[in-house]
């Protein structure tokens, strides 16, 4: 994301000091409204009785279905495409493969300041570049034509050798700037390790790891009376209509995109090949062309979260203060479009030393690029970082909680600049308190229930707080309700809940007659669900819309039968808020249990304590941070994408091989949160969406070695891991 974009990220880069923020905590309502007390989904009933339709069921007349065909080859040039028999099939209506498809103008810059991915923009050329990569499309009357045609497609390839070997020590990495600068140094790392009285210098490895949102990918596109009409499921209506009205060169006011309801996205709903190659169908056949991605095609075209292996060195005094903080972290990109996973960017506000240098290195390899995934960058650095914290509290002596603590920056470590409200102790004070962390005897493998091993941890957790320009209409309508038009996205979050209470509290009525309207580019552009920015970027633009329309009413004596209706736009306040560290904040804490003849480790309960701005809507905050916590156990257990050297693909690209936690897997997960309105937000909104998964794995990682007293640096902890790890209980 750009710098543009987000205020979380042009946090960390250097800027200059702009006038102070226009808004003020006095500004913040303290009337008990909407805002804050719990409220069921606004579109739930639908959504339980399946009246709420998904972008892969949406019905249209004359329906023409896609299926891609991937390539079998993770590297080389396509040969041939031999669609004669295929086109002779029953229902087949054609073939697009690299030969006959349109040119797409693939030379700019999008609105995520990121050129578009060339996986996405299909069939340019005839060149291969990971394994899945898709190559035709074919297009049937029905789903089931379509696919049995795309099966039986022969494509030929000339295959060439392809490397998609990730490790820590590949000769070939490189520092590469993402929406981040690559490296940031000061001091002497050397000189203050050597000084140091403790050292810490170890490697965590993380695997790579699959958004597996349950709705796949799917995208109906039409041409509807001169204008492109695409109805999608995706993370931004917005971003995805700029995307294709560039690539397709159609003016931004002929290409409409819905998005109504959304079942999970996690970072992985961007513009992908469903939707470039319906519309190159659509625009071949003249009718509307549905192409919806099963499981497996996921696994190759959505992007995923890279493998990380990340070098942590930590020197401190003997009462744990920092003297020196290195954190490297390395992960993998494709050949055709870079993504960076900015792990080490975690570092850069969690803690300070006098020698302080995190680098975020890359290597190129035969794979899909990965992307954006819940978290990215946080979630395996804080891993990392967290439980080297740890190994460093167990070397000083000193509990983990206090040595965080004692290691509390006052201001930004590498930007300087003042944090706009820190509340990490807040966290970790009530999050003790509830946990019951005092008086936990610091040794390891101690604790023993049978074959059980029973272990504590705790990490802490931080997520930028930011937000991107959005406009918004509030309509006044003659029947005394209002209408909320916004391009925003609820992708299972809650956001359209949300924002009804957002406009409840600004218009000053009961929720109920807010009418909430999202998820669709003509209502003009907006954020999208990303970078936990979407609520906290939509709210501000409703806010200032409804205040406005509020005075306006004031002085009407009644309603138009047309309504009345007021516009906003953010863009210039975001780009007057002062430059500041923006960040939500955690503490998470787990119990597991080991089960030393059986390898496995159960967490048994979590807690996490979250300073993450105003809370909006209880319920559906509370299933964002838990939601967060529960994908950390799966990350710490479970979630693991094996690619086979041989093939470049992966091994179980599907949900019965990749396995993620499910109930059973699930014990007490609590969240809860301290006060922490943002003093510069309208709403005092930072933003929840990815902080809950941040620290998480760390925590379960530390329990499980204060369980058995063995450090597990390479997730998942999987059972075979525990077995032969050694140790002092076997
Ligand atoms: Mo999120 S990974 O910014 O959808």
């Amino acid at each position: 994301m750009t710098a543009t974009t987000t205020g979380a990220e042009t946090a960390t880069t250097t800027g200059t000091e702009t006038a102070t923020s226009p808004v003020t905590t006095a500004a913040i309502p303290t009337v008990t409204g909407a805002v804050g007390t719990a409220h069921t989904r606004v579109e739930g009933r639908d959504k339980v009785t399946g009246a709420a339709r998904y972008a892969g069921e949406i019905p249209f007349a004359d329906l023409a279905h896609g299926w891609l065909v991937l390539s079998t080859v993770a590297r080389g040039r396509i040969g041939s495409v031999e669609t004669a028999p295929v086109l002779a099939m029953p229902g087949v209506l054609t073939v697009l493969h690299h030969k006959n498809a349109p040119r797409l103008h693939l030379d700019y810059i999008g609105l995520l300041g990121v050129r578009p991915d060339p996986t996405a923009a299909v069939f340019q050329n005839d060149r291969v570049a990971h394994a899945g990569w898709p190559v035709a499309l074919v297009v049937a009357e029905t789903s089931e034509q379509a696919r049995e045609a795309a099966e039986a497609l022969v494509v030929t390839y000339e295959q060439e050798p392809h490397d998609i070997d990730f490790r820590g020590d590949r000769p070939d990495a490189f520092t590469l700037d993402g929406h981040m600068p690559a490296v940031t140094e000061k001091g002497d790392l050397d000189a203050e390790l050597a000084a140091s009285a403790h050292v810490v210098d170890v490697e965590y490895t993380t695997p790579e790891e699959h958004h597996a949102m349950m709705e796949p990918h799917a995208a109906t596109a039409r041409w509807d009376d001169g204008r492109l009409d695409v109805v999608d499921s995706n993370q931004g209506t917005t971003w995805v209509a700029d995307e294709l009205s560039r690539m397709f060169s159609l003016d931004a006011s002929a290409v409409r995109v819905r998005s109504e309801h959304v079942g999970g996205g996690f970072g992985s709903k961007g513009v992908r090949a469903h939707q470039v190659s319906a519309v190159m169908a659509a625009t071949a056949l003249r009718r509307p062309v549905r192409v919806v991605l099963n499981r497996r095609q996921m696994f190759s075209l959505t992007g995923y979260r890279s493998p990380t292996a990340q070098r942590i060195r930590l020197g401190a005094d003997a009462d744990g203060r920092l003297r020196a903080l290195e954190h490297r972290s390395l992960s993998q990109t494709s050949t055709v479009w870079d993504f960076v996973e900015p792990s080490a960017g975690v570092a850069r506000v969690m803690y300070d030393a006098p020698a302080h240098r995190t680098a975020i290195e890359a290597v190129r390899l035969d794979v899909p690029s990965p992307t954006w995934m819940r978290a990215p960058g946080e979630a395996p650095g804080a891993f990392a970082l967290e439980a080297a914290l740890d190994e460093l509290a167990e070397r000083c002596g000193v509990d983990p909680i206090e040595l965080r603590l004692r290691n509390e920056p006052e201001r930004g470590p590498v930007s300087g600049m003042p944090f706009s409200g820190h509340n990490l102790a807040a966290c970790f004070r009530e999050g003790a308190r509830r946990f019951g962390w005092a008086g936990r005897d610091p040794r390891p493998g101690l604790r023993r229930e049978g074959n059980l091993l029973i272990g504590t941890g705790t990490a802490a957790a931080s997520f930028p707080a930011g937000a991107g320009p959005s406009t918004a209409a509030v309509t006044a309508e003659a029947d005394g309700t209002f209408t909320v038009r916004i391009a925003a996205a609820d992708i299972g979050t809650g956001a359209r809940t949300a924002l009804t209470l957002v406009a409840a509290d600004a218009l000053r009525v009961a929720p109920a007659r807010i009418r909430m309207r999202i998820g669709d580019s003509d209502f003009g552009p907006a954020m999208i669900a990303g970078g936990s920015t979407g609520t906290r970027s939509w709210a501000w633009a409703i806010t200032v819309a409804a205040d406005e329309l509020r005075e306006r009413l004031a002085g009407e004596a009644g309603i138009p039968a047309e309504g009345v209706t007021v516009r906003s736009d953010t863009t210039a306040a975001l780009g007057a808020l002062a430059q500041k560290e923006r960040h939500s904040f955690g503490a998470q804490f787990a119990e597991v249990a080991v089960d030393v003849t059986t390898g496995e480790v159960r967490v048994r309960r979590m807690l996490g304590v979250f300073a993450a701005g105003r809370i909006v809507n209880p319920l559906t905050a509370r299933g964002q941070l838990v939601g967060g916590m529960v994908w950390g156990i799966s990350m710490a257990l479970h979630e693991e994408g094996i690619r086979d050297r041989a093939s470049g693909g992966h091994y179980g690209g599907d949900l019965a091989g990749y396995h993620i936690a499910t109930n059973a897997d699930v014990p007490v997960v609590e969240a809860d949160w301290v006060d922490d309105p943002d003093p510069d937000d309208p709403v005092g909104i930072k933003g929840i969406g990815e902080v809950g998964i941040v620290g998480a794995a760390a925590a379960i990682a530390n329990a499980v070695w204060h369980a058995t007293g063995v450090r597990h640096r390479s997730l998942p902890i999987r059972p075979d891991r525990i077995l032969t790890a050694g140790g002092p209980h076997v």
